[in-house]
């Protein structure tokens, strides 16, 4: 792999150990090939199946791996173990373990295809695909993250496709495995984000007995998988800064997927909801993805539409109290920074460890460090040396989260909080103080 445009140090893998699962052939063996010539330890699983997995398999494409790997002056083991059954999974982390005592890395690679016209396509047909693939992926995943949970460390790459994220003719069964991938790689991003697992997924595009013939020959060499791994091994290594991104590779052309979600259209009132006339009314600009919103997790979602619902709650208390109710001064917001060592829960504190520095803008605005150690709360005007999670937003938005006119998530997926380093430790601030 050419480093002509390598700015800094290579990426390493020394002292790390990984599993390449479907590693006996095309993209798999690339990527075992590229992490041992970079220092891992490598576990090549391959069971040697044909194209649609249909027979017994063979041990020499695994081995055959691990033999050039060998050559090279590297370590790795062979594991001939199918990743569709739980005692497979398990087995092939064993195999890490057994032979180098962790697991750094995983990559959910093995796959197989039998691909069929939605109506000829036989119960058989599709468990196959999605054992292999979505199944698959579980069962090797389950027993990794718990070891890399345990480290405190964890890379995850999950493979999926063009055909799910776009779909294709002929591959329901893939297609659906493929996005149920992205499904598993959305929640293991959240749930390993305290123990720095990081879960990506790739959706490569290379030349390989999977897509035997469906490619022109003069482009064929392009779409070696040399030019898929680069991306992967990046996603693999201790430098990736990011999780549950979905990332489009081949050819070496690389860009990033997503979901995105366009700007929310409240129809209907609280009495009356919307009708199907009216949705086919304003059908036009509700399917316009105008704002290309991206929320973190489905709670920013929820809060999303909440947002978007006038809220009779805020504008009834202002009636009450005449308009637009009292200014906000600076005394406010520091008296609300008062209030929450009244609201302060010290249960959930116990054993814990974090400084979030408030950053507030406005007029009212101004510096405050919210420091938690061990049960006990100290907060103070200023900045804080190395905070563990930085909280940016208006003096308005503060008063109105602090005074539950507005959830920090709605804040956070409208954008009118800006949270900076340790993003799954700002969720502990709901725990932290009782709102
Ligand atoms: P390949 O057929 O060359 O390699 C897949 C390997 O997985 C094979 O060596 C096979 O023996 C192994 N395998 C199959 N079932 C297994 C099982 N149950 N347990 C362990 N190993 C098993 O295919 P290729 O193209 O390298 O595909 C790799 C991954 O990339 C697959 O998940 C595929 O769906 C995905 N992909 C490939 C694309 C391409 O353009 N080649 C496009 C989109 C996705």
């Amino acid at each position: 792999m050419s480093e002509a445009h390598t700015t800094e140090a290579a990426l390493r893998f020394d002292d790390r150990v990984a599993i390449v699962t479907g590693a006996g052939r095309g993209l798999g063996r690339t990527y075992a090939l590229e992490l041992a010539k970079r220092g891992a330890k490598v576990v090549v699983n391959d069971l040697g199946g044909s194209k649609s997995g249909g027979d017994d398999g063979s041990a020499s494409p695994a081995d055959e791996v691990v033999a050039i790997i060998k050559e090279m002056g590297g370590d790795a083991v062979a594991s001939y173990d199918s990743v569709s059954t739980a005692e497979g999974g398990e087995a092939i982390v064993q195999a890490a373990l057994d032979a180098f005592g962790r697991v750094d890395v995983l990559v959910n690679n093995a796959g197989i295809l039998r691909d069929k016209s939605f109506l000829k396509m036989e119960p058989e047909h599709w468990q196959a695909v999605l054992d292999v693939h979505l199944s698959g992926a579980y069962y090797v995943t389950r027993p990794a993250f718990s070891k890399m949970k345990e480290q405190g460390y964890g890379r995850i790459v999950m493979t999926t496709s063009a055909a799910g994220l776009y779909g294709n003719f002929g591959q329901a069964n893939y297609a659906a495995a493929k996005m149920g991938l992205v499904g598993l790689m959305n929640v293991l991003a959240i749930e390993g984000g305290r123990y720095d697992i990081k879960v990506n997924t790739v959706a490569p595009v290379a030349a390989s007995r999977l897509t035997e013939g469906l490619f022109p020959p003069d482009i064929v060499e392009k779409m070696a998988p040399e030019y898929v791994a680069p991306l992967v091994i990046f996603l693999c290594s201790s430098r990736c800064p990011e999780s549950g991104g979905i990332y489009n590779a081949g050819m070496g052309a690389f860009n990033r997927a997503a979901v995105v979600t366009g700007s929310w259209k409240s129809l209907g009132t609280k009495d009356a909801p919307p009708t199907p006339e009216a949705i086919r009314d304003l059908f036009q600009p509700l399917r316009a993805l105008d704002s290309r919103d991206e929320y973190p997790d489905a709670m920013a979602a929820v809060s999303g539409a909440m947002g978007a619902v006038p809220l009779e709650k805020s504008t009834k208390k202002k009636e009450k109290s005449g308009g637009d109710g009292p200014a906000l001064t600076p005394e406010t917001v520091a008296g609300l920074f008062e209030k929450m060592t009244e609201i302060f829960q010290p249960g959930p504190a116990k054993g814990l460890s974090v400084v979030f520095q408030y950053s507030i803008t406005g007029e009212c605005g101004g510096e405050w460090i919210v420091a938690v150690e061990d049960g006990t709360l100290r907060i103070e005007k200023g900045k804080a040396d190395n905070p563990t999670t930085t909280l940016i937003m208006a003096d308005e938005v503060f008063a109105a989260i602090t005074t539950r006119q507005m959830s920090a998530m709605a804040a956070y997926s409208q954008k009118k909080l800006v949270i900076k380093g340790d993003l799954m430790k700002s969720q502990l601030i709901e725990k932290l103080f009782k709102f």
